[in-house]
């Protein structure tokens, strides 16, 4: 289908052709970039490239979901402009930098990945352009190479300081596994998801804006709490550290409790999911919930009532917070087979008027 939405903006048909899928954190929020470990999965939705070279040095993209204008920019002159072009900026960006030969870009961009709701859709993109651009162009570039070049252009050009585990999902993980990642070393192993439960995600249609947000801010007030205590990163400390950490003075004192308390969660709810333990995976949740809520102050009242909403849901069995926060989306767990009909349940008595079920798109029979 958009062969021809290519054709109709460029005039000639695509070259390559390249996806990646956006993610959901099931446990381990703001600990990537504290030194610590995460729990993603690949949500179904994906983000479609469709590409051909140019030989002129000049960069045109498009998409349909900015109405199908096209923008462009000459490669090696890359500046920002504060919209969804600065993402593809940040990419070839790094590319020139890094010395690779390009010559020229036509780009038509699918996606349906939620924007802005916690589901990784600046990954998404990114990592489907690195592997459109690896293939038109044979760039010698690794799986891992193209996670950290993901990272480094939303965190350089964007102004995100993010860490890397959306980068890394959209390249590892997959959808019948939780990828347990170490974001200090990279090391991963796949975790499976028991049969007896299944995910879902609701978007609560309010948005977030990491570059903008206070999502900078907690990134920095981590790092000033690292400080203070006198280690590299936060998730270097255990639990026994945090009568020490709440000598801190306030916020950091919360911040760094966040970081540590979320950290121990993480191995917890990978054993949890290991074991099909849903009694465990609630626990968990919800201590993940309250602490972003209440020590990490990233959560929203919209969000808040999904949550408890969810939470009271008979076929649900945990539910949190997933993503950067301020606004976005819950991830929560339930049953198999259930979680699209409780999700419409929730979503009804939750009566917000942008929410609405991301995972499972529809109900499934298994
Ligand atoms: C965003 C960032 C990630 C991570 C999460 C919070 O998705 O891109 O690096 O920090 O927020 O867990």
């Amino acid at each position: 289908m958009s062969e021809s939405d290519f054709l109709a903006a460029f005039g000639r048909l695509p070259s390559a052709t390249a996806d990646a899928a956006g993610r959901v954190n099931l446990m381990g929020e703001h600990t990537d970039y504290n030194g610590g470990r995460v729990l993603p999965t690949a949500i179904p939705g994906r983000t479609r490239v469709w590409l051909a070279r140019r030989d002129d040095g000049r960069v045109q993209a498009g998409s349909a979901a900015v109405g199908g204008a096209v923008e462009s920019y000459t490669l090696g002159a890359e500046s920002p402009r504060g919209t969804w072009l600065d993402y593809l900026q940040g990419i070839t960006a790094e590319l020139v930098r890094g010395g690779q030969a390009l010559s020229g870009l036509d780009l038509w961009i699918e996606s349906d990945v939620p924007v802005g709701s916690g589901l990784a859709s600046s990954a998404a993109f990114e990592i489907a352009v690195l592997r459109g651009l690896r293939a038109l162009y044979g760039l010698l570039l690794d799986d891992l190479e193209l996670a950290r070049l993901g990272q480094r252009a939303e965190t350089r050009f964007v102004g995100a300081n993010v860490g890397i585990m959306d980068q890394m999902a959209a390249v590892f993980a997959d959808e019948h596994t939780a990828l347990l990642l170490d974001t200090r070393t990279l090391a991963f192993e796949r975790v499976p998801l028991p049969d007896t439960l299944e995910i879902g995600v609701i978007d609560s249609g309010v948005r977030h804006a990491h570059a903008s947000g206070g999502y900078n801010e907690r990134r920095e007030e981590c790092e000033r709490a690292a400080a203070l205590l006198g280690v590299r990163s936060l998730c270097e400390l255990s639990v026994d550290a945090l009568p020490r950490v709440l000598e801190l003075p306030e916020p950091l004192a919360r911040r760094a409790r966040h970081a540590i308390t979320e950290h121990a969660r993480v191995g917890a709810a990978a054993d949890a999911l290991r074991a099909g333990d849903g009694d465990a995976l609630r626990a968990l949740f919800t201590a993940s919930h309250a602490s972003q809520r209440d020590d990490f102050a990233v959560s929203v009242p919209e969000v808040d009532r999904l949550v408890s909403l969810a939470l009271k849901d008979e076929d649900v069995v945990a539910a949190r917070l997933t993503g950067g926060g301020f606004g976005g989306s819950i991830v929560f767990v339930a049953s198999r087979g259930r979680a699209h009909t409780a999700a419409l349940r929730v979503l009804d008595a939750a009566a917000l008027p942008h929410a609405r079920v991301v995972v499972p798109a529809r109900a499934s029979h298994g």
